[in-house]
């Protein structure tokens, strides 16, 4: 099968063969990196734009390791050093960009859908690193290939995603892939941060932690969000981390050989214990490892698709 996107943008509209495809090509860049020289010549004289409009230390750092090691020339814009301080539009902005010669923009926004405007309106290819509480799917892949790396076939397996759901664009691009894939999905949290009618999507819903994780595979948890308790989504932090925090003894129901997941960053003792955090169950390092393959997975399938969706 060959790719024939010029654009990833959402986990929703990939198919299961398409995210395999990201995901076989991510072994091979993986091996890539595993070399002495962690260089090949594959996007050698395209530009590529990192273009992110809020914090980020993962995304951000593995995309621009990832265009390094494909040869890529790289441009780090700053928005908080730009002209968009004087008020310049994102999209005056990109189209500026792209009058300089950049071929892929990645793009991370506070707004849900603006890596499909630029989309519509430049000829540059686009990689959504995040839009809002949209989707992340760069993310949602690398969470997929770290678990079919450890567990070999994602087929089947039990996966629970703890905590906000409601807001969280990571969650929104797991619970895509991995019920593409043929994963049983479950999704725990308060009932004020599981979105109504989300079932739709094919998974199950719990308010309790400890019916949730019995005998799942893979317990992804996510960031709770701390400005949420000032909107009145849950009373306290002590008290969301009582209900939905994942302690040792939590871990426990889960089976034997369960993997622990987290998109970082953590608030440990907040979603997360430092003990389960850095037990042997937790991947989370393996998670932040993997990003760069996939990422240039995702790079270089883009950049030689040549498709026009
Ligand atoms: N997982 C993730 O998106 O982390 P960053 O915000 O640090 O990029």
């Amino acid at each position: 099968m060959r790719f024939q996107r010029k654009h990833i943008l959402g986990l929703g509209e990939l198919s299961a063969e398409e995210i395999k495809l990201i995901l076989d090509t991510a072994e091979s860049m993986k091996e890539v990196s595993e070399r002495d020289v962690k260089k090949v010549p594959a996007l050698k004289g395209v530009t590529v734009v990192n273009l992110f409009f809020e914090p980020s230390t993962r995304t951000r750092s593995s995309f621009e390791i990832a265009e390094k090691r494909l040869s890529a020339d790289v441009l780090n814009f700053t928005p908080a050093q730009s002209s968009v301080v004087k008020g310049e539009t994102l999209l005056d902005t990109a189209r500026n960009l792209e009058a300089m010669g950049a071929s892929v923009i990645v793009i991370r926004h506070s707004m849900s859908g603006a890596p499909w405007l630029l989309a519509r309106e430049l000829s540059a290819s686009i990689i959504n690193a995040g839009d809002g509480s949209h989707e992340h799917p760069s993310q949602a892949l690398l969470d997929l290939f770290t678990v079919r790396e450890i567990k070999k076939e994602i087929r089947g397996l039990k996966v629970l995603i703890v905590g906000d759901i409601a807001h969280s664009r990571v969650a929104r691009s797991n619970i895509w892939g991995f019920v593409k894939l043929g994963a049983e999905v479950r999704l725990v949290g308060p009932p004020t941060m599981i979105p109504r009618d989300i079932e739709k999507l094919d998974v199950s819903v719990f308010y309790n932690l400890e019916e949730a994780i019995r005998d799942v595979d893979v317990v992804m948890m996510l960031r709770i969000q701390k400005e949420r308790q000032e909107s009145g989504l849950f009373p306290s932090l002590r008290e969301y981390s009582k209900f939905y925090g994942l302690t040792r003894d939590k871990l426990k129901l889960a089976k034997d050989d369960v993997i622990v997941m987290h998109p970082g960053p953590i608030n440990r003792g907040i979603e997360l214990s430092s003990e389960v955090a850095d037990d042997v169950h937790s991947v989370i390092l393996d998670q932040v490892a993997n990003g760069i393959a996939v990422r240039m997975a995702m790079l270089y399938l883009v950049a030689s698709a040549g498709g026009t969706e």
